[in-house]
């Protein structure tokens, strides 16, 4: 069943939260079925399925089409709708575009960043909201770590705070220092699910091609669990040395018969 924003903060220092992004509708049925209990709908997919060059290219169109799908193949999992560049940028706007993410099959909205106003706009609505905050990509200039700093750091220990505070049920933090990251999961009464940000938050998320070897390139903190660029090659090269040498579909058309 659905685990609710509730049960996640009840979840925290219990047992270690596994979330993975997911975009599509068979991907995320794998997902539900192996038990993963709560699903990112990115909006790295502009990056990892879309081909832009950076999530400013995601609408809320391109989400609502995604949520949806995801929708479909994991109807018993939490689904988290990420609220895409410039959807957010006002409590107004953000409470309509998150209105079209739950009405397209999502349980929870993300949004980056200290928007307090438009956190405590959304929950005001009861619409669950996780905050993300370290990188932020949707306004960053660079993938490099941040909060390097003390001042970043304490900059970024504010935020967390404040954004719990604003209502938000779940937080991201996205490459930053492992202590830092240790040090706000201890802070926060709620949970802190890292992505680049070491061993001590309270769940951890990688994004789905990341962690599936599906793409050409992968950010040095994920871990590749399978190469799925290389089946597919691989798929591709045999099927077309089949066609032209006819072995397909005459392979498949004696092994069942059909055709007639
Ligand atoms: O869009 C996304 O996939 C994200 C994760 C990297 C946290 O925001
Ligand atoms: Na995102």
């Amino acid at each position: 069943m659905r685990i609710t924003a509730q049960t996640f903060v009840q979840m925290k220092g219990k047992k270690p939260i596994a979330m993975l992004t997911a975009y599509t509708c068979p991907v995320a049925r794998s997902l539900e079925q192996a038990g993963i209990p709560i699903l990112l709908v990115g909006d790295t997919v502009g990056m990892v399925e879309m081909g832009f060059d950076s999530t400013r290219h995601v609408t809320i169109e391109h989400m609502e089409y995604h949520v949806g799908a995801v929708r479909r193949g994991a109807p018993n999992t939490h689904v988290i709708g990420d609220l895409p560049y410039m959807t957010d940028s006002h409590p107004e706007i953000a409470l309509a575009s998150a209105r079209r993410l739950m009405a397209a099959g999502a349980d929870s909205v993300k949004l980056e960043g200290p928007k307090l106003d438009v956190i405590a706009e959304l929950t005001r609505h009861d619409i669950p909201v996780v905050g993300h905050t370290g990188l932020t990509p949707q306004t960053a200039k660079s993938f490099a770590r941040v909060g390097r700093t003390d001042a970043e750091a304490q900059r970024i220990k504010d935020e967390a705070l404040a954004i719990q505070n604003a209502g938000a049920f779940m937080l991201v933090l996205e490459h930053i220092p492992y202590d830092l990251a240790r040090q706000i999961t201890a802070m926060l009464n709620i949970p802190v699910i890292g992505i680049g940000a070491g061993p001590d938050c309270d769940g951890q998320v990688l994004v789905i091609n990341d962690a599936l070897g599906l793409g050409d390139y992968w950010p040095p903190f994920s871990k590749q669990y399978a190469h799925v660029t290389k089946t597919v090659h691989e798929v591709a090269r045999d099927f077309s040395r089949e066609v032209e040498s006819r072995e397909f579909p005459n392979n498949i058309i004696q092994l069942t018969g059909s055709g007639r």
